[in-house]
């Protein structure tokens, strides 16, 4: 080889290698943006460990990753984007109660921040959407109208009930439906409270609260307007021989229990849900909302202010 050819060999050999590096250069930087705005980098920045940034995109949607990219790190996140009921828009307040209730389970602050109980009871109260018929809400935070009454109201037989009751058509014969298939199994369920206007409640629960002062009426008693027995769809029942208090110590009421939703009935205020639906424990009260939905309660195991929220609202 000359001289003159081997100094072209070397000059074409260097023009490639640059090229080449060039190009290697390229690639790199590309890929390094492309990482730099990758969802995953991102949140990795933010302070997500590798295990809850695959949390965070397994269960969010792309909407829904832009927000929490746009906010700071908040290590209740990735549990609670886990939370079967979770409302997406409702994130900032359930990390604001979190933040107040550090030991509260992030099952617990969905549900109760999608009840709105992360607001005093009785205050941000909305009207009752009466056209919902069966399924209408009436709790701490929804209120019927003074004058409210369903137009359909029957008064019970002493076949079901003692003095003084009544209830909605469908309410009725449903309950009926379910006393007989109770008689049948031995047990004779009888309805103690049923229908009740404004001026009943608010007459029943001013005596509570003269008797034993304000929080302890607002454990038991509704306020007027805010019962559901003005809806003439709620019960309240026990046998012939035991009073309401005494009711869940009964075999009528375990097979209530087992057997209500069958009939269109859920427990509506039951044990360990107090703070979502602001009423001690009543295992004598249920509530008719149809036997469809009252299934779909009992299987889910939620109260009827969390199923409204979620499914009805
Ligand atoms: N005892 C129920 C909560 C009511 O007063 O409606
Ligand atoms: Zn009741």
């Amino acid at each position: 080889m000359t001289k003159k050819v081997k100094v072209r060999v070397d000059r074409i050999i260097i023009l490639v290698a640059i090229l080449v590096a060039i190009i290697v250069g390229i690639i790199g930087i590309t890929r390094d943006i492309k990482l730099k705005n990758s969802t995953a980098y991102k949140l990795e920045e933010l302070g997500y460990s590798e295990k809850e940034v695959e949390t965070i995109i397994n269960n969010t949607k792309e909407k829904e990753l832009q927000v929490i990219l746009k906010r700071k790190y908040h290590k209740s996140i990735p549990e609670l984007l886990k939370q079967k009921y979770l409302k997406f828009e409702n994130l900032e307040k359930y990390l604001d109660y979190k933040n107040n209730h550090k030991n509260e389970k992030l099952k617990n602050v969905v549900s109760i921040v999608n009840v709105k109980a992360d607001h005093e009871f009785y205050t941000n109260i909305e009207k009752t959407d009466i056209s919902k018929n069966e399924t209408m809400l009436v709790n701490k935070y929804y209120q019927l109208e003074k004058d409210y009454k369903p137009d359909d109201i029957k008064e019970c037989s002493p076949m079901y009930a003692y003095e003084d009751n009544s209830l909605r058509n469908d309410a009725y014969n449903a309950f009926k439906e379910l006393f007989n298939a109770a008689k049948r199994e031995g047990y004779t369920i009888i309805i103690n409270s049923s229908y009740r206007d404004y001026g009943w409640q608010e007459y029943l629960y001013n005596s509570y609260q003269t008797s034993s002062g304000e929080e302890y009426a607002d454990s038991i008693a509704a306020r007027p307007g805010h019962s559901e027995h003005q809806t003439g769809l709620a019960i309240d029942v026990a046998t012939y021989d035991t009073p309401l208090a005494k009711f869940e110590e009964t075999e009528a009421f375990t097979w209530m229990k087992e057997n209500a939703h069958k009939y269109g009935f859920i427990l509506r205020y039951p044990k360990g849900k107090e703070k979502i639906t602001g009423y001690d424990y009543e295992p004598w009260h249920y509530r008719y909302v149809g036997k469809k939905i009252a299934n779909d309660i009992f299987e889910k195991d939620i109260t009827f202010d969390e199923y409204y929220e979620y499914y009805l609202k």
